[in-house]
């Protein structure tokens, strides 16, 4: 498939000429170069994404809700991360792709999580994300011995949705502190990068300042490392956008237009039309 050729003015200098790796991660953190990360999620739309020079694709367990149609991350599995990963990585070349360990697939132990970590390594990922603290630093530790690259994930975090709530701000009061213990405990066990969702924007710039390894923000406000968002809420693929995200395109209303067009042409003849078809 012939690749997407982003415009000049849309494309600050990248991180890195090649392939990006967790050297080029840690320089931006000390040069102040703001990250950027969307979720990916297939072979289509991940080279659309590169093109545009971000940094890092995250295939996020948000697959579950974007692309499968379940009302949370629950029930993905680790095939569907392992399929998503693999499409992603065989049709990019540039970002470093980070892919999420599914609930139900790390939180018994290391040995749990070193099982499902290889698999998603072997269909392409460079690193995995998985989410909690401190009482998941043990096993961020082993994946790192073992030689898997980690990004941690605190704040709202969707696989724990029961115990907290729904989506919902994390780290408020007494919470913030905690929360500043849980992200030196993974920055501790040597994950390279942390998740923060939906934290207050202070919370979020102590967390930031206290840390050598970045901070990814979504709903964070501006002083973390870098931002992520889901690539669908990005370019307005719905109607309904979350509060902290802003819509860059309009691309749900321009699919369907496009769609429009093209049944109205089928119905009315016009298509096909000349250049369309060969007569023998
Ligand atoms: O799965 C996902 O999309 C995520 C982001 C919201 C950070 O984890």
């Amino acid at each position: 498939m012939s690749r997407i050729t982003p415009p000049d003015a849309h494309s600050p200098a990248p991180i890195s000429k090649g392939r990006v790796r967790l050297p080029h991660i840690a320089a931006a953190k000390r040069s102040g170069t703001r990250l950027t990360m969307l979720t990916a999620y297939d072979a289509l739309t991940a080279p659309l994404l590169e093109a545009a020079g971000v940094d890092m694709l995250l295939v996020g367990d948000s697959l579950g809700n974007v692309m499968l149609g379940h009302s949370s991350t629950l029930p993905v599995t680790v095939e569907d991360m392992e399929r998503a990963t693999a499409s992603v990585a065989r049709s990019t070349s540039r970002a470093l792709i980070v892919a999420d360990l599914p609930f139900g697939s790390y939180e018994d132990g290391p040995a749990h999580a070193f099982a499902s970590a290889t698999r998603l390594m072997k269909a392409g990922a460079h690193a995995v994300k998985l989410e909690g603290g401190a009482p998941r630093a043990h096993i961020i530790r082993s994946l790192v011995d073992a030689g898997i690259p980690v990004c941690a994930h605190l704040g709202y975090t969707p696989q724990s949705e029961n115990t907290l709530g729904g989506p919902r701000m994390q780290g408020r009061g007494e919470a913030g502190q905690a929360m500043g213990a849980d992200a030196r405990a993974v920055q501790e066990a040597g994950a390279f990068a942390l998740v923060l969702e939906m934290v207050p924007s202070t919370v979020a710039a102590r967390i930031t300042a206290d840390l050598d390894i970045p901070t990814i923000g979504i709903g964070a406000g501006p002083d973390t490392d870098g931002q992520v968002l889901v690539w669908s809420d990005m370019a307005g693929m719905s109607d309904w956008t979350p509060s902290f995200v802003r819509r860059f395109g309009e691309l749900g209303s321009a699919l369907t237009a496009a769609a429009c067009d093209y049944v109205a042409a089928v119905r009315d003849g016009s298509f096909p039309g000349e250049g369309n078809f060969k007569e023998q």
